[in-house]
């Protein structure tokens, strides 16, 4: 496995993998869940790349960028064993150049969900996946879904840019517990820790009542946000039931939905997501 920082070493190094090239873009501080990515491009593809970047574009004035979880050593090591040939650990001087001016905007998939919140957030996500894309030019690319408008936003600008790259979007990893793994998860201290699984528990409560019969979305909404009041700890931001492509928010549910909700937890911002076929 080889490590590189540069661009112009990146690139070298990439020109010399062979077959299909399968890319994991990662911010770093892995988990199970990101190791399930790795070992699926493993399968999939001749070659593996893992980027590893804290985009700061993607983190909003108030968001913890400088206190986002670190360490490459730890990284490297759980990445090892699992054969990926090449990682790229590009510094933020090289990816955002003095003078960069050029972003990657997808509208309206942007706007609600994290959207609402984050509201810079997906033109930091595009514009930084885009360039990956560009420099590792991989056939296959993976992402969580436990980051579902990501997701959806990253499909949409494949299609819109013509990138000639697969999309592929792997299950959400849990905890015993049920509480989906993150690398945010190391800041839930004490009690914060039990509270957070009140958004798979929320969650599962709206997908018993949906396989149960229930198709009034407002009524799953209701139901979700129910639970999360249970819980003290719990402040929501927002809980949807929404159209799986256009993330729209549904009366009545037909099709593939996504159920999802932004909850904070203490000061810990968790999101999760369950999709209903
Ligand atoms: O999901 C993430 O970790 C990030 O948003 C991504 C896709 C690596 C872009 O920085």
């Amino acid at each position: 496995m080889r490590t590189v920082i540069s661009l112009d070493e990146f690139r070298a190094a990439r020109l010399a993998l062979p077959g299909s090239v399968g890319l994991v873009p990662t911010m770093g501080y892995l988990h199970e869940g990101h190791l399930s990515l790795i070992r699926r491009a493993r399968e999939e593809c001749n070659s593996v790349v893992v980027s590893i970047f804290v985009n700061p574009t993607q983190f909003g004035a108030n968001e913890d960028l400088s206190k986002y979880p670190r360490d490459l050593a730890r990284d490297l090591s759980l990445i090892e064993p699992l054969g990926v040939d090449l990682v790229w650990n590009p510094t933020p001087e090289i990816m955002y150049p003095p003078g960069f001016q050029t972003w990657v905007e997808v509208e309206v998939l942007t706007r609600p969900l994290e959207g609402t919140i984050r509201t810079s957030h997906f033109k930091g996500v595009a514009t930084v996946v885009a360039k990956l894309f560009n420099a590792v030019q991989p056939h296959k690319a993976y992402f969580g879904q436990k980051d579902a408008q990501q997701a959806a936003v990253i499909r949409q600008m494949v299609r819109d840019l013509n990138f000639p790259i697969e999309i592929s979007v792997c299950p959400t990893l849990r905890e015993a517990d049920g509480l989906a793994m993150s690398s945010r998860n190391k800041y839930l201290e004490g009690p914060d820790r039990a509270a957070a699984t009140i958004l798979f528990r929320a969650l599962s409560a709206a997908k018993a009542a949906y396989e149960a019969g229930e198709r009034n979305a407002e009524k799953l909404r209701t139901l979700m946000k129910d639970m999360l009041a249970s819980e003290q700890r719990a402040q929501p931001q927002y809980v949807s039931c929404a159209d799986y492509d256009t993330l729209e928010e549904l009366d009545l549910i037909h099709g593939k939905t996504l159920l999802s909700m932004a909850v904070l937890i203490g000061r810990t911002r968790l999101i999760d997501n369950f999709v209903l076929n």
